[in-house]
């Protein structure tokens, strides 16, 4: 059992916290306020999954504790109770990314599920033998292998944009890898494993002016960046929700209506019906069409308070702080000689990313682990674009609003420890 500790205090320069009240914000996620192996926890392990704050915690526990029954079937209160918390949550979801109609948010597992539901109820039916699905050098295996094995499916081929040494979009060759063959784009918005923060107008301007639709995968970037689908113009975007601050297990795909509309269902069973015979089934209208089965309600009502949560600080407030915190991060981690960062694109976000000498992260993040700190190491489930970069492997510390320069300044000191025993 982990030892709660009362907050510490925090110093925080005032230039750095803008707007934001740091202390207070910590002090909504229980999880942040206990030791590991005797240090107070620093938690730098956001891109793989963030923490909860108590907010999120309790709608779930007053759904299940109030509200809890089944949705879109009953006629007693608590259904209609349920029903109404989890149509909610897809407005809120519908406003947090600017969708223009509720019927295009589709609740799914997560990201995951919500490319693979593109994958098999947009591109399946539509591949023919030698047309192309184009995605990017550095993308997680979730916006990989879903479209492998549509292309298997298919006889279509898999074409990838590369990337430049620092983990850049080589923009030009994009624009030449779009061909009459080409059939979607399917692209990271901020990558996991570098930080790189894609240019998604461009790159679905020029998609769109050859009449090829965008999935943009927004699993990183949902919790940092501010998100507008009707601005972006994109025509998919998939996220998860236990990386926004919210619950594992459920995410979103944003569709545009027209598009979904044309699709047949990803999965059949219940509430994706109108009506079942033998003969016939007709299907449900958008978007239960996508969502067959009791869905994820506590899921999405926990999603939607953390939407709620993250709105009341505000996201450009978030993001003018995690920059500023990464900039720190950056320049206080590149005092150390023989840290190398793996990903120095110009726009970046909230993802440090490095090797030390030869040194295994693995041996990194485990020595960091006595010092209280997470990080995650590995390939972290992008294993191409590591192969690019030519490391097996690096050691990845992930930025959240909740962290602050004093947790910088305990992971500097403990990367200058990993190298006075292993260096
Ligand atoms: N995709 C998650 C990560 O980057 C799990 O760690």
């Amino acid at each position: 059992m982990n030892t709660m500790i009362s907050l510490p205090k925090l110093k925080i320069p005032p230039q750095l916290e803008g707007e934001l009240d740091i202390a207070r914000i910590r002090a909504d996620f229980p999880i942040l306020q206990q030791r590991v192996h005797g240090r107070p926890l620093v938690y730098l392990d956001n891109a793989a999954t963030t923490q909860k704050p108590r907010q999120v915690i309790e709608a779930v526990a007053r759904y299940y504790n109030e509200d809890n029954a089944n949705v879109h079937r009953g006629v007693h209160t608590l259904s209609m109770r349920a029903t109404e918390s989890y149509e909610n949550a897809r407005r809120t979801v519908q406003r947090f990314i600017g969708a223009e109609h509720p019927e295009e948010i589709i609740f799914t597992r997560g990201a995951t599920e919500a490319i693979n539901l593109v994958a098999q109820a947009y591109a399946r039916p539509r591949l023919r033998s030698g047309d192309e699905i184009l995605i990017s050098a550095m993308e997680h295996h979730s916006n990989i292998v879903p479209w492998q094995m549509v292309c298997e499916q298919t006889g279509a081929r898999l074409r990838v944009i590369p990337i430049n040494d620092a983990g850049e979009l080589l923009m030009d060759e994009y624009a030449s890898l779009i061909t009459p063959r080409t059939r979607l784009v399917a692209v990271v918005h901020l990558s996991n494993a570098l930080g790189t923060i894609n240019p998604l107008k461009r790159i679905i301007e020029l998609a769109h002016a050859r009449n090829v639709p965008v999935l943009v995968d927004a699993a990183q970037s949902a919790a940092h960046l501010p998100i507008e689908v009707n601005e972006l113009d994109c025509d998919f975007l998939a996220f998860s929700g236990h990386k926004l601050y919210g619950p594992t297990g459920i995410g979103v795909l944003y569709g545009r209506k027209e598009i979904l509309a044309e699709m047949p269902p990803y999965q059949g069973g219940g509430d994706m019906i109108l009506s079942v015979r033998f003969e016939r089934t007709i299907y449900n209208e958008l978007p239960y069409k996508f969502e067959a089965g009791t869905p994820n309600i506590a899921g999405a009502v926990g999603l939607a308070a953390a939407i709620d949560y993250i709105e009341r600080i505000g996201r450009e407030n978030i993001a003018a702080y995690e920059n500023r915190l990464l900039d720190e991060a950056i320049r206080k981690l590149s005092d150390i000689r023989e840290l190398k960062f793996i990903g120095t694109a110009a726009e970046r976000a909230a993802v440090l990313s490095f090797i030390l000498e030869d040194i295994h992260p693995h041996d990194i993040g485990t020595i960091l682990d006595g010092e209280g700190i997470a990080i995650r190491t590995g390939h972290h489930c992008a294993q191409p674009v590591m192969e690019r970069l030519s490391v097996p492997a690096t050691a990845r510390a992930s930025l959240a609003f909740y962290n602050t320069t004093e947790e910088i300044d305990v992971l500097v000191q403990g990367i200058r420890r990993v190298l006075k025993v292993l260096g």
